[in-house]
């Protein structure tokens, strides 16, 4: 079943029982500084969940996502991204935890036809109600109904203690069962293990508290529900794949990235692809590579990927801007339309960068020699201020050179340089 052919069943799906189909917002999310990217389909959303603005009370959406805080996992596992797409479903004091539930169920065994026998469930340790959907109603049998805590079976994860603020829940989530085969075998396996035999593809949240600055949960008006399955998940088990970057949304994207690189190990191809997606996407939602925070990312983001592609022959991730924009035609034909700015953007970045390693490089090359291998603080600090070099960048080089870069030297060599940098102005002043 094609990714595309996913998306449409979700949203008919829903939209059957009674749901408006909601665009995607922007990656840049209008009105809510608490957040830098668009990281959830919940996010849009927040106003209603607190009550406010309730037009319709079910909605359904595909949501463009973007987070960066598992970076240095993507490429290496075989399901973690910085862009993606959430399928979500939505009740603003509406239906709650027993159609949220029979619902989610209904879709995957049904519309995406997966045996009952591979699902298994999580549900908070404290939520008997859903346990016993799932029991009940649902019939899975208790051994595959699991309790975890607020870490696993809580949204935001750990919120009650550490936070954020704002619309919580306690939630339960669905697993596919790939089999024993491709576990770790031992005794508790099981969905809160991470050996990979378990694979998480529903999160259904129990919208129904506001977390306070002071910690206290609060009800919120009404009860709510928001769910996010990841469309790269459901399409790889849909398919049987190995992992995400073996289904239709990546195959024509890493495909390119082999054929213009020459390279073919996966790390290159999934990070390079990944990247380069999360880049396409953002730019074309009106982020453009800065050193200001979101631009910082897309710099961040496209000069990883670089590092990883690079041939020597200058840049080359602006050519996969074509292939992105043909797989995502018909759902966001904004990115074909802007193709050549994007593209555009892209290379311009690749090619600054280019030529600030060339300048930077034979620099850090004589630096590593002359230390025996340490870099001091100082040495950091004039590849990344007089180079532009990113700290991580330096910290990678000094890696694949069997070095070090002092950070810790770097951190306080950099309050210095400010703290004296404040006094001379203080002075001319
Ligand atoms: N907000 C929840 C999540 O991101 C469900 O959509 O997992």
């Amino acid at each position: 079943m094609t990714s595309s052919e996913i998306r449409r069943k979700f949203l008919d799906f829903f939209q059957k029982k009674g749901h408006v189909v909601v665009e995607s917002d922007l990656l840049v999310p209008a009105g809510d500084p608490t957040v830098l990217f668009t990281g959830a389909g919940m996010n849009q959303f927040k106003e209603k969940f607190m009550g406010r603005n309730v037009t319709y009370t079910r909605a359904a959406t595909c949501q463009k996502c973007l987070r960066t805080g598992d970076l240095d996992n993507v490429g290496k596992t075989p399901r973690h991204h910085t862009f993606f797409e959430m399928l979500g479903n939505f009740s603003f004091g509406d239906y709650f935890k027993e159609e949220a539930i029979r619902w989610a169920w209904e879709f995957l065994t049904g519309e995406m036809r997966i045996s009952p026998e591979k699902l298994w469930a999580s549900v908070h340790v404290s939520d008997d109600e859903a346990h016993t959907i799932w029991k009940d109603r649902i019939g899975i049998s208790p051994e595959k109904i699991v309790k975890l805590g607020d870490h696993d079976n809580f949204w935001p994860a750990d919120a009650p203690l550490k936070g954020p603020n704002g619309p919580c829940g306690p939630c339960s989530e669905v697993f596919y069962d790939k089999g024993p085969a491709k576990g770790c075998g031992k005794a508790d396996c099981g969905p809160s293990c991470d050996c990979g035999r378990f694979v998480e593809i529903w999160n259904l949240v129990f919208t129904q508290f506001e977390r306070m600055p002071d910690g206290r949960l609060d009800e919120l008006p009404s009860k709510n529900i928001d769910t996010g399955m990841g469309l790269e998940r459901i399409t790889s088990v849909v398919n049987d794949t190995e992992s995400n970057f073996d289904t239709d949304l990546f195959i024509p994207i890493t495909g390119r990235v082999q054929e213009i690189t020459g390279k073919s190990d996966a790390l290159t191809l999934n990070l390079v692809a990944d990247h380069a997606r999360a880049a396409v996407f953002a730019i074309n939602d009106g982020v453009s590579p800065s050193n200001e925070k979101r631009g910082y990312v897309v710099r961040k983001l496209i000069r990883r990927a670089w590092l990883r592609g690079n041939t020597g022959k200058g840049p080359f991730l602006y050519s996969l801007v074509p292939d992105i924009a043909n797989i995502f035609r018909d759902v966001y034909p904004g990115i074909a339309e802007n193709a050549e700015h994007i593209a555009a953007v892209v290379e311009s970045e690749e090619r600054r960068f280019d030529e600030t390693l060339s300048e930077a490089v034979p620099v850090l090359e004589e630096m590593v020699s002359r230390s025996g291998g340490v870099l001091s603080g100082e040495d950091v600090f004039k590849l990344a201020d007089t180079y532009g070099m990113p700290v991580e960048v330096i910290e990678q080089m000094c890696r694949d050179r069997d070095a070090r870069a002092c950070i810790e030297d770097f951190e306080v060599f950099m309050s210095r340089r400010k703290e004296e940098s404040r006094r001379g102005s203080d002075i001319s002043c």
